[in-house]
């Protein structure tokens, strides 16, 4: 049977984490559409562009090709015919792909690769709008939260353990920036879907997300 599972959620929720791991258990594909706005972003960094130059955003995305493939089950984003998958963590891209990705010009490019991925394969796929607006007809919903402060800890862990210095403080406060964003944008915004199950993962570890996600997956 052909299937589509869609998890959204703010930043640092772990649904990447979650959406690869679940997605390897079920034998499906899983797609980062965040990594797609973040391939935008770098292109219109590499470009020089103002994230509020929407003439010229509005004309580089005319040119723009992102596709996506895959090497080893990982996830590879190409951006006009270049392997840019490497370059595109860095929150300056983070924060880019959040500020370019309220521009409808932008938006529409990906949803379409993203509706076309998903009725050609079983995918997992993860990001602030796929149940509500790329695949509203995803057979499992999942949104998929954690409090602003247990993101910040562990976008702090992960950054350290990279042996990068930072400040917790400063991360929260970009994670609620960042919420505040893409809850309130005009086009697609970040929220739950009508017919998506809430998970808070505060208090829950990988596994135990993981196996509630395959539970409900099953129940569907
Ligand atoms: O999930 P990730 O942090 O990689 O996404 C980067 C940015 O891309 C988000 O802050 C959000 O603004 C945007 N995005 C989006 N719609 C998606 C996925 C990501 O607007 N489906």
């Amino acid at each position: 049977m052909r299937y589509n599972i869609a998890i959204d959620g703010p930043a640092g929720a772990g649904k990447s984490t979650i959406a690869k791991r679940l997605a390897k258990e079920l034998g499906a594909i899983y797609v980062d559409t965040g990594a797609m706005y973040r391939a935008m972003a770098y292109y219109f960094i590499q470009k020089g562009v103002d994230k509020d130059d929407i003439d010229t955003i509005t004309k580089l995305c005319k040119d723009v090709e992102v596709s996506i493939s895959y090497e080893n089950g990982e996830q590879q984003v190409i951006l006009n015919g270049e392997n840019i998958t490497g370059f595109i963590r860095q929150e300056a891209v983070g924060n880019m792909a959040s500020a370019t990705s309220v521009y409808p010009v932008v938006r529409e490019k990906l949803v379409e690769l993203q509706r076309q991925l998903a009725a050609r394969e079983n995918v997992v796929m993860d990001g602030r709008d796929i149940g509500t607006v790329v695949l509203p007809d995803a057979n499992v919903k999942i949104f998929l939260t954690a409090s602003s402060k247990v993101r910040a800890k562990r976008r702090f862990d992960e950054l350290t353990a990279k042996g990068e210095k930072c400040d917790i403080d400063a991360i929260e406060k970009d994670i609620i920036e960042r919420d505040h964003r893409d809850m309130t944008r005009e086009t697609s915004p970040l929220k739950q879907a009508d017919d998506a199950v809430l998970l808070d993962s505060s208090d829950m570890t990988i596994d135990e997300v993981v196996d509630r996600m395959k539970q409900l997956v099953k129940e569907a």
